[in-house]
């Protein structure tokens, strides 16, 4: 069943149409790949997708309901969770309280006073603290809980970037190369966790220069080129496609 379709989505920069009348449809359960030359629209289609920006035509549909242009807050309620190329995490927070912040309707420290806390409210939070020491645990941040998030490496900040999108609980997980900057060994680790999230009934869509992780993880590769699809399929066929090698080895890369 379809958890989430593009329908004809164009959007422009001043003179440059950066998606370009885009149509895809992404099945509930699949994990699917994105590639493509710099400035094919990787990442404008992902900011279409999930409300950072709002395209000029077409429309989003999630989960059976029109979104296009709905916040990603809003977007992110529902379930649509995504990353970003270049991470946000507030750098003068620690990396702990980046984690557990990340956490939807979570009461600040100062809003209420402790004493006024119900009960709900606090195991509330005691189950948002116990799910940060999990993910960090998993991402194995847990030794840098209490480090400022600008003290990290390119890698750790993306391992956090990860750990604060799954905070959010989400049903469709879409990530922008979360590999960049990333050692072998973790990208190893990090692919082999979103590969058990996705077997575990996650949707998740990866945009991707590294091609070797990319392809051993995905079920599906589609290939954008000027902001259209160029090919879409299963990667092995994708990979051997002369299109695909056009694009590619066209001096474009
Ligand atoms: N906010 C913006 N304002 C103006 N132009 C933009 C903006 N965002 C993207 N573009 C342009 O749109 C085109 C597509 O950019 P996009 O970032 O989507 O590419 P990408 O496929 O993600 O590339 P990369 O692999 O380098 O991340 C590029 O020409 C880019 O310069
Ligand atoms: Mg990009």
């Amino acid at each position: 069943m379809s958890l989430l379709s593009a329908d004809e989505l164009v959007k422009e920069f001043g003179g440059l149409r950066a998606i370009d009348g885009l149509s895809v449809s992404i099945d509930t359960g699949e994990l699917v790949g994105v590639i493509g030359p710099n400035g094919a629209g990787k990442s404008t289609l992902f900011n279409c997708i999930s409300g950072v920006i709002t395209p000029d035509e077409g429309v989003v549909t999630y989960d059976g309901t029109e979104v296009t242009g709905d916040p990603p807050e809003k977007l992110a309620r529902r379930g649509l969770v995504r990353t970003f190329q270049s991470t946000r995490e507030l750098e003068t927070m620690t990396v702990r309280d980046n984690v557990r912040l990340a956490a939807p309707d979570q009461p600040g420290e100062q809003t209420l006073s402790a004493l006024l806390r119900t009960d709900s409210m606090q195991s509330a939070e005691r189950a948002v603290r116990t799910r940060t020491d999990e993910l960090l645990e998993t991402f194995e941040l847990d030794h840098l809980a209490d480090e400022y998030s600008g003290n990290l490496s390119g890698g750790q900040r993306k391992l956090l970037e990860l750990a604060r999108a799954l905070m959010l609980d989400p049903d469709l997980l879409m990530l922008d190369e979360p590999f960049a900057g990333v050692n072998p060994t973790l990208t190893d680790e990090i692919a082999e966790r979103i590969r058990e999230l996705n077997e575990d009934g996650m949707t998740v869509i990866i945009i991707e220069h590294e091609l070797e992780t990319l392809t051993e993880l995905v079920d599906r590769l589609i290939v954008l080129q000027q902001g259209r699809i160029l090919v879409d399929g299963q990667p092995d066929d994708v990979l051997s496609d002369d299109r695909v090698i056009e694009a590619y080895l066209g001096g474009e890369v």
